[in-house]
């Protein structure tokens, strides 16, 4: 065969492959869900409550998805009050318009529904979904969301026998109308009076296992305000994955989630057949409430016994040294075959440095929090729609100043912009006696580092840049510092927010924007076609006519 034509030929080839690879991308597998959200009474801890259910469940139904898949979601909202969900830990990529919090997405109204389109991808790992409007998360409608490896991408650990969402979460005997009058009236969040482990009060969740055996454990924190510490009798828990990303497998006796964060573990039943204590306790608390859920060996016909295993309460050193044992497995894969290692992000240039200072205080005598002395409100319509429509007066850019200014608490719809494409670090800092617990929507970021006392640009020399961390949630410790970097790869409206939900409630949260001149669909997609419209942007035209000719 003359040269030319094999080359022709190895070319049309080459072609036909990317072809397909292109198709084979637009056709990842649909998954679909009709979801009603409904009330209903449950007894917990004493009270007959209203909660909120999802197709008759409390939490609601795990979503399971694999790498890339397309998830169809239509959710009819039987409550009484408009209503969202937002997915904590989705990236929702290029696609802002359906993360599901108000500064994005339009409320769903009562009576109606609202089908979400998502893709999960680029993404393996474990994550929950919340309802994010009006303090219902205060009543429930929460759930797991896992994203599995597609077959071929090896997992660093073999398949366990059992994969159990563990939904843990401080709880209250008043329902959601009830403390959300109490924050709006300018109060603070009570103290909580209890914890569920997946719904259920204590001793009502059992987990059954085989002798012999090992699990998977994919635990959230989906409380209010609480970091918990959790523990299970006799057994040693192997943490093998943070919010996405597989970790060095180191075991603990027990382990610290702050609100709004998910970790793997792999527990092995390795004990005498008997049932075991799986147990939760609130840290930096006084009192310390605790309570329990059990372990069966299904060869058991014994409960469990002895002293409920205690665990570390007020000790914050203990919690910061954990945290900085949490390293990025890197010779195990992530969502792609190529180790998710690879990416050296301490090899790369900080273009840009922001600064964010929690506080807390009073405006107008009514308490309120702030980030940088700015304590957002939200805007009558959502920023983003704002942004789609050009409808002017909805936000002013850069309302919130890229480092603490000192001043004192004022209320404004706060936006911080920064540019795609750029490599950023972010420093919270801390200055009040309790923890933080910070998520930002739409990213992972890697964690470089955290510690006591005030930031300086010296911290920068203690920082991990090489096995650090990379997920969705970070904690700052009382008057202390955490720092991240993130590549600003994701084109949209972010929220960033304290996951101390009443604080977020009450001001503590503002939206990055991450900005491009392009309009390209290969950096942010177009609005959704089924996009609710409210506010300002209530009765435009998602499509003008001839969108699809540019
Ligand atoms: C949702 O559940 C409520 C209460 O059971 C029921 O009345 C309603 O018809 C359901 N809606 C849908 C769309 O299934
Ligand atoms: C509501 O559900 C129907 C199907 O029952 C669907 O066709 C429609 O697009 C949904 N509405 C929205 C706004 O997504
Ligand atoms: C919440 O509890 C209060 C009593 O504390 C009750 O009056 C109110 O009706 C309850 N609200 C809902 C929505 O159940
Ligand atoms: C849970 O069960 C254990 C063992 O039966 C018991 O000691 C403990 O009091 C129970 N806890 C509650 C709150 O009922
Ligand atoms: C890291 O992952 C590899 C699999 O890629 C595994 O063999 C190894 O044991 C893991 N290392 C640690 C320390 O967890
Ligand atoms: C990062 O900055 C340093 C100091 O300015 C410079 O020497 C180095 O070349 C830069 N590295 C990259 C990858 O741009």
């Amino acid at each position: 065969m003359p040269l030319s034509k094999l080359a022709a030929l190895l070319f049309t080839t080459a072609t036909l492959v990317a072809l397909f690879a292109a198709i084979a991308e637009a056709e990842n597998p649909y998954r679909f869900f009709e979801w009603n959200v409904t009330y209903a009474h449950r007894d917990l801890l004493g009270a007959h409550q209203q909660v909120i259910l999802i197709n008759g469940q409390f939490p609601g139904p795990d979503i399971e998805a694999v790498t890339n898949d397309n998830l169809i979601i239509n959710v009819y909202n039987s409550l009484d009050e408009p209503f969202l969900l937002s997915w904590n830990g989705i990236q929702n990529r290029r696609n802002s318009y359906v993360d599901g919090v108000y500064g994005t997405t339009c409320p769903i109204p009562p009576g109606k529904n609202y089908t979400y389109i998502l893709q999960v991808k680029d993404q393996i790992g474990s994550f929950y979904y919340f309802p994010s409007l009006a303090f219902h998360k205060a009543a429930g409608g929460f759930g797991g969301f896992r994203i599995l490896s597609r077959p071929l991408i090896p997992v660093p650990f073999p398949d366990p026998a059992g994969d159990f969402t563990v939904l843990i979460g401080d709880w209250y005997a008043r329902n959601h109308t009830d403390l959300r009058a109490i924050l709006d009236r300018g109060h603070k969040l009570p103290f909580p009076d209890g914890i569920l482990i997946n719904g259920r009060g204590p001793n009502a969740t059992t987990f059954t296992f085989e002798q012999g055996k090992t699990y998977r454990l994919r635990v959230s924190n989906v409380g209010l305000q609480n970091s918990l510490n959790f523990r299970i009798q006799g057994h040693k828990l192997k943490l093998v994955e943070v919010e996405g990303t597989h970790t060095l497998q180191n075991t603990y006796s027990s382990f610290d989630l702050h609100p709004g964060q998910s970790s793997s573990f792999l527990v092995t039943a390795d004990q005498p057949p008997q049932d075991y204590f799986f147990v939760v306790s609130t840290r930096f608390t006084n009192p310390v409430i605790t309570t329990t859920g059990i372990v069966h060996y299904s060869n058991s016909n014994q409960g469990p016994s002895g002293p409920i295993p205690g665990g570390p309460t007020i000790q914050i050193d203990w919690s910061l040294n954990q945290a900085r044992s949490i390293r990025t497995n890197l010779t195990a894969s992530g969502p792609r075959p190529n180790p998710q290692g690879s990416y050296h992000y301490g090899m790369i240039n900080t273009t840009r440095t922001i600064r964010l200072a929690n506080s807390a205080g009073q405006v107008n005598g009514k308490q309120r929090y702030a980030v940088n002395s700015v304590s957002f409100v939200p805007a009558d319509t959502p920023l983003k729609l704002a942004d789609y429509f050009n409808i002017p007066g909805v936000y002013k850019v850069n309302s919130i100043s890229a480092a603490p200014t000192g001043g004192g608490i004022y209320l404004d719809t706060s936006v911080l912009q920064t540019d795609y494409r750029t490599f950023i670090e972010i420093v919270f800092e801390n200055n009040e006696d309790i923890l933080q617990s910070w998520h930002l929507d739409g990213y992972a970021f890697f964690v470089v580092g955290m510690d006591g006392g005030q930031w300086t640009p010296a911290s920068r020399n203690q920082y991990n840049l090489r096995d650090g961390v990379f997920r969705s949630t970070v904690q700052v410790y009382p008057f202390s510092w955490s720092a991240i970097y993130i590549p600003l790869d994701n084109v949209g409206m972010w929220n960033l927010r304290s996951e101390f939900w009443a604080r977020q409630y009450l001001g503590q949260q503002l939206y990055l924007k991450v900005f491009t001149t392009s309009t390209s669909l290969r950096d942010e997609y177009p609005i959704p076609k089924n996009a609710l419209l409210c506010g300002k942007a209530a009765g435009r035209r998602t499509r003008p006519f001839g969108f699809y000719r540019h």
